[in-house]
């Protein structure tokens, strides 16, 4: 049996932004209160928001603190600001990095704890302030998942954090907010994208309904992605990787992600590297670790992505998709650790405690060829270059 979770209402598609005012009208909502980033508040796209919600007659409270990666600090922060607000409702408009900011604290406003208490394994179901995401980012798809990220600056650690509280309500997914995405996060958000839409595919924890997300969300990025680097106002591109990031968040969020995101977000909190940066040093050697126990799994990621033809045996199509990722690695300009200038003695003495992280987020064990601490280290001293 699958339990399929989705936010309540989406809007998608160029100019969606303007449908933001109807769709909280729709959920009987009228005082939003505003999480973004400081970048998005001096680049004149916040006003945007801003704009369209007073032509509406709604005033809306900004809080622009929040940092790629958000710290517990920053929740709280965010939180206390919200408290004043007396606002009904909380919209994320950015990154994965706001909209998350925005799912913590939406939860916790009605139920004030420690944020470390919603790390996984733990499960926060019950509903907070509704949540209403916009994303900027063609990327995380967190505008349509169970999950928000929280990273403990304490321990140096990015804690996962699962639960129907952290489902938006109402998601807003509109390409023409990525136009402006420099190159670098473009690739970047992109990839976390087709590692999302991969590992759900070959997670354990798959079924119909997210295969079929996750084929869509392949067969939109894997043709895209280097035009939508190159050619930054191509719309049909940013367009296709818009639709093709919230597919697979949908996918990853009924299915899970895998060995991939386990052993990411400890790059991260240690040596924040972006997200989807980490995932694509690490994605075609965990793809060649993981792919013996999956092969006919990941073959038909080969064929959606549209670099083996549908008459190619698994093993050759399987040998097409390792080729294609570290293609698109070369292509895109991905370092491997070494040369994004992290030190090789701190990268050695760190790897048993990420290992150690990415074990106990419980992701590791979606995936297809389940790793242990050996092998997982064995893989990070093997991708560090
Ligand atoms: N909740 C989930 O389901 C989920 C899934 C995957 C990743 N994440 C988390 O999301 C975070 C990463 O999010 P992200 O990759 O979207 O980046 P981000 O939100 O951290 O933003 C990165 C940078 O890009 C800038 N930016 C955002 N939109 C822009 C635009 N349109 N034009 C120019 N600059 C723009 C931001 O201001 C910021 O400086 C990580 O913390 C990651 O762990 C969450
Ligand atoms: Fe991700």
């Amino acid at each position: 049996m699958a339990a399929i979770n989705l936010p309540r209402v989406i809007r998608i598609g160029g100019g969606a932004l303007k449908e933001l005012p109807g769709a909280l009208a729709q959920c009987g909502l009228s005082r939003p209160f505003v999480v973004t980033d400081g970048f998005l508040a001096k680049s004149g796209m916040v006003a945007r928001l801003v704009a369209v919600l007073e032509a509406a007659g709604l005033s809306a409270q900004v809080f622009d603190g929040t940092v790629p990666d958000p710290t517990v600090a920053v929740i709280e922060a965010a939180l206390a600001a919200l408290s004043d607000s007396g606002c009904d409702c909380v919209i994320g408009f950015g990154g994965g990095s706001p909209i998350d900011t925005a799912k913590a604290i939406a939860a916790l406003a009605l139920d004030p704890r420690p944020v470390q208490t919603m790390k996984a394994p733990a499960v926060t179901d019950v509903p907070g302030l509704p949540i209403i995401a916009v994303p900027t980012t063609a990327g995380t798809g967190s505008e349509a998942t169970r999950f928000t990220i929280v990273t403990d600056e304490a321990t140096s650690e990015k804690m996962l954090c699962a639960g129907l509280a952290f489902l938006p309500t109402i998601a807003i997914v509109d390409f023409e907010l990525t136009m402006a995405k420099p190159a670098r996060l473009t690739a970047d958000t992109g990839i976390d994208s087709l590692t999302h839409a991969i590992e759900a595919y070959v997670s354990r924890r798959a079924n119909a309904f997210s295969d079929a997300m996750a084929l869509s969300a392949m067969k939109l990025i894997a043709p895209n992605i280097r035009t939508a680097c190159a050619e930054p106002g191509n719309r049909l591109a940013r367009e296709a990787m818009m639709v093709g990031a919230h597919h697979a968040g949908i996918a990853f969020s009924n299915a899970s992600v895998a060995l991939v995101h386990g052993m990411s977000r400890p790059i991260g909190a240690f040596f924040h590297v972006p997200h989807g940066l980490s995932n694509a040093m690490l994605l075609p050697a965990v793809t060649a670790f993981s792919a013996p126990s999956a092969l006919a799994r990941y073959a038909d990621c080969a064929r959606a992505m549209g670099v083996a033809g549908e008459s190619e045996g698994d093993q050759a199509a399987v040998a097409r998709l390792l080729d294609e990722l570290r293609g698109l690695n070369t292509d895109l300009a991905v370092p491997t650790p070494r040369a994004h200038g992290i030190a090789e003695a701190e990268w050695s003495r760190l790897v048993p405690e990420m290992a150690r992280q990415a074990i106990a987020s419980g992701s590791p064990a979606n995936n297809p060829r389940l790793a242990d601490a050996g092998e997982i280290e064995r893989l990070y001293a093997g991708v560090f270059g």
